[in-house]
């Protein structure tokens, strides 16, 4: 075979194996197939010295060339090998970097399940303005200017008319207003009061009022829904008592306590009571419609539920606290 065509052969034979190296050691092995003391260009080597002494120049070139564009292959190849594996030496012992993962907030998921228990009794959900006219907040419910009422709840006024509404019971007012009987509602929104504040109460908090309007519903049904619900989001053995109460929209009216064990007190968690005549007259209802209401807020089920003893750890966003839910 001519030396001329071993080169070429040599030269492609190993363009071929060096394109598919993937490792030192497979690269050490090529070293030795074509730069050994035994390998391909030391025989090629050999094939020159048998040479007529004419011919040597010419071939002597091509030999040296091919030996060393090897050799630097070769020598590329290694450092790199090197390079990688100093920048990919991973210490997989390591600790990882912790992802965080976010949470639903107390008041949400409170929020959603006492939605959910009402809903699967048939109420629907409504939603009122937070910013409202005095009307719907105090004159529509019974509750006319410079009447004592008014002291139950400590107000924000936006302009002499105008106030952040300090109940839900707004939303009964725009309800009626807007729809005829039957209703069956409940409504869930923020409210604002000009309290002091402390761990029991802070200047907003959530709502959750019910209003059911028809022509024959009674006490009585308004004490079954509430012990309904009190018994699903509370455990069927909840301790409960209704007692009397006065609100200027409901007549007869109740408060509802439920027993706390850890704490062996009553807790007052709602309001409620038959809507008062007055109210339906101000929305242009007819004498022989009958309807009940309740408000309740959620922060304070939610602390009672979870055990949470200050209402403003709902407005902190504080992880340590969020983290727990
Ligand atoms: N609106 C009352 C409050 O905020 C609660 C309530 C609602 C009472 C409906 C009776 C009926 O204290």
């Amino acid at each position: 075979m001519s030396i001329d065509k071993t080169i070429k052969d040599i030269q492609t034979s190993f363009n071929k194996e060096f394109s598919t190296i993937a490792s030192a050691s497979a690269l050490e092995e090529i070293r030795v197939k074509f730069l050994g003391r035994k390998g391909l260009v030391n025989d090629l080597f050999e094939m020159f010295n048998q040479l007529p002494n004419a011919e040597k120049p010419k071939y002597g070139k091509s030999i040296n060339i091919l030996k060393t564009d090897i050799t630097q292959a070769i020598e590329d190849k290694q450092a790199s090998f090197q390079e990688n594996t100093v920048t990919s030496s991973i210490d997989l012992s390591l600790p990882g970097i912790q992802l965080k993962r976010g949470s639903i907030h107390p008041l949400e998921a409170i929020t959603s399940e006492i939605k959910s228990i009402f809903q699967s009794i048939g109420f629907s959900i409504a939603y009122g303005p937070e910013i409202d006219d005095e009307y719907h907040n105090f004159e529509a419910l019974n509750v006319p200017k410079h009447h004592p009422a008014r002291d139950m709840q400590d107000t924000y006024y936006i302009d002499p008319e105008t106030v952040l509404r300090t109940h839900t019971s707004n939303v009964q007012i725009h309800l009626m207003e807007e729809q005829e009987p039957p209703l069956r509602h409940i409504c869930v929104g923020r409210v604002f009061r000009n309290e002091a504040v402390s761990y029991k109460s802070y200047c907003l908090f959530n709502q959750v009022e019910g209003l059911v309007v028809n022509e024959t519903t009674s006490f009585a049904q308004m004490k079954g829904t509430i012990e309904y619900f009190i018994t699903e989001l509370f455990g069927a053995d909840t301790k409960m008592r209704f007692r009397p109460s006065y609100f200027p929209f409901t007549e007869p009216s109740a408060e509802v306590d439920i027993w706390n064990d850890k704490l062996q007190q009553w807790m007052e968690i709602m309001g409620c009571g038959m809507v008062n005549p007055k109210v339906f007259n101000n929305v242009g209802y007819p004498s022989n419609i009958k309807g009940y209401a309740f408000g309740m807020g959620i922060e304070r089920i939610a602390m009672i539920k979870y055990g949470i003893n200050d209402i403003r750890l709902f407005y902190q966003n504080d992880q340590r606290f969020l983290e727990q839910f």
